[in-house]
């Protein structure tokens, strides 16, 4: 047997002097950061900072400008995002991509297929087994689902879910192509507190799983209570690196939010 370099002992994620810009817009700026095999990463930064671009870059969403990314020793730098899925990174569906007119269960079986290179319908074309297959995946969205705490709406509208529930849903969608690593982009967002605390016991429980886990996220509180570890970025840069209380009390943290009223340490 052989493993693949670096997947033994290497970070599961290196992001090396990564650059990303948008015509002349430097997004992304030199950034380099590791992510820890078993840890909940946090990212954090204010409004522009180049937070979703890097999750873009890492999730084969945009082609990096500069730089490359390694995932377990494998240079992944601008493979296409089907590709990177097939990997084991998955990332959060927001609510805009979900198919709405759909039942939640639908949703999830369709995140099965996101990972294949042959179109689901030609695989569908392989009857009978593709009835058999179609069974097992489906019993394995419910399992996904029950998890997940939507057990109960699988067979719901998607677009008659609430809010909260429906962020829950794209977080399934990911969890379907069987992540090794999973990003999250500001789950929180709109979610009330029931929500919040409901989403924080979930993505524990998603990490106590086995999967390891990169978050953007704006609310803080739920930021220093969930992530091991936490990156701050400015103006596509990273400014500061670690424990949730050493980034607490960081002076240029502090500088770079100061008179920015998402910065809600207290909250
Ligand atoms: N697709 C895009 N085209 C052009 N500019 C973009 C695009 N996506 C992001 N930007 C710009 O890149 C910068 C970083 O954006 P973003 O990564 O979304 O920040 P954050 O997630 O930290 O709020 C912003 O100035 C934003 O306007
Ligand atoms: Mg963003």
């Amino acid at each position: 047997m052989t493993t693949p370099a670096g997947s033994s002992n290497g970070p599961l994620l290196r992001v090396e002097d990564v650059s990303k810009h948008f015509g002349g817009l430097v997004a992304v700026n030199h950034l380099t950061f590791e992510v820890e095999e078993g840890e909940i990463l946090g990212i954090i930064g204010p409004n522009g900072a180049g937070k979703s671009t890097i999750l873009g870059v890492i999730s084969g969403f945009y082609p990096a400008t500069a730089g490359k990314v390694f995932f377990e020793g494998q240079d992944i730098t601008n493979l296409k995002s089907h590709g990177i899925v097939q990997l084991g990174i998955g990332r959060q569906f927001q609510a805009s991509t979900l198919f709405m007119s759909l039942s939640v269960l639908d949703n999830v079986y369709y995140g099965f297929h996101l990972g294949y290179k042959t179109p689901v319908w030609n695989r569908l074309l392989r009857f009978p087994s593709a009835l058999r297959e179609e069974r097992e995946l489906r019993a394995r969205g419910a399992e996904i689902l029950d998890q997940m705490g939507l057990g109960a709406v699988k067979n719901e509208i998607t677009k008659n879910l609430p809010h909260g529930h429906q962020r829950i849903l794209g977080v399934c969608i990911a969890l379907a192509t069987d992540p090794k690593l999973l990003l999250l982009d500001e789950p929180m967002t709109g979610m009330n507190q029931t929500e919040i605390a409901t989403m924080l016991e979930l993505v524990r429980g998603i990490r106590e799983s086995g999967i390891t886990i990169v978050m953007i996220e704006h609310n803080m509180s739920a930021v220093m209570s969930l992530c091991d570890r936490i990156v701050v970025l400015d103006h596509g840069q990273e400014i500061a690196e670690g424990l949730p209380w050493e980034i607490r009390e960081n002076d240029q943290v502090i500088e770079a939010y100061l008179g920015k009223d998402e910065f809600l340490l207290d909250d």
